[in-house]
């Protein structure tokens, strides 16, 4: 579909969402009635510009995953997770051994428009290593030491707030992770090994539901249309066929 690049989404899903709240592991948190999870691989399904996507759940989840995954015309792979991202992100890649471009999405940036993942994807045909969406900062950032006593103010204009997907030449994604131990960030990886990483105009809605406040945004942007649409289940396709 894409020539001779296989580009290989890698959904990490597999954490606790210890500061949302819900007794539900994050990514099975419903957002407008459907499961954060759904609506982050609708988008990358919509994208048209992703070929094969795998996803990392709690080990515990991976049946009931399989239940809810939406109607793919590309494959969809569920493998379980680690303890921290990094290690999921790393058992997605292993789960991944053909791709040859490689996008990280987390699953809590469910309402990510399917144009920032085309964005993403046709930076990284241009032959750019590394690409990130990113968006201007509105809030003053500071930067404090231990006692909270500030320390410093960065010019503003030269700082970004950065969103997923990140994507990667699929080999300089494994060459940073066969280095690291943890981070918060893939892009950050390879910048340590020198890489150029080059940036994409990010969007609003590709934010990552973290708090309950955002979970309150995220309802109210579905019920009020035009961000997503209802996620059909993989089980559903009969029922959508017959009718
Ligand atoms: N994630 C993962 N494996 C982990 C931890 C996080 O796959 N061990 C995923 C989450 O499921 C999420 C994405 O990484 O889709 C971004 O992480 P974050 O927003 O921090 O989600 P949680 O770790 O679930 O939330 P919290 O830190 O509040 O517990
Ligand atoms: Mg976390």
């Amino acid at each position: 579909m894409h020539g001779d690049s296989r580009v290989v989404a890698l959904v990490p899903a597999a954490g606790m969402g210890v500061r949302l709240g819900e007794s539900t592991p994050k990514a099975f948190v419903p957002v407008g009635g459907s499961p954060m999870l759904a609506l982050a691989l609708q988008g990358l399904i919509a994208s048209g510009s992703v070929d094969e996507v795998v996803v990392m759940v709690p080990a515990e989840l991976v049946d009931e995953t399989r239940a809810l995954l939406p109607v793919s015309e590309i494959p969809i792979h569920v493998v379980p997770g680690g303890a921290e991202r990094t290690d999921s992100v790393r058992a997605g890649l292993d789960a991944a051994p053909d791709a040859t471009l490689v996008l990280v999405h987390d699953a809590a940036r469910a309402l990510t428009p399917p144009a920032l993942i085309a964005r993403v994807v046709a930076e990284l045909r241009t032959g750019a290593p590394a690409v990130v969406p990113a968006l201007p900062v509105t809030d003053t950032i500071k930067s404090v030491d231990a006692t909270g006593a500030v320390t410093g103010t960065p010019d503003r204009s030269t700082l970004r707030a950065i969103q997923t997907p990140q994507g990667f030449d699929a080999q300089l994604l494994r060459a940073a992770y066969a280095t690291t131990t943890q981070a918060t960030d893939d892009a950050g990886l390879v910048e340590l090994l020198g890489a150029v990483v080059r940036t994409v105009p990010g969007d609003a809605l590709a934010f990552k539901i973290t708090t309950p406040l955002d979970l309150v945004l995220a309802n109210t942007l579905v019920a009020q249309g035009g961000t997503a649409v209802p996620v059909k289940r993989d089980q559903d396709r009969e029922a959508v066929a017959n009718s």
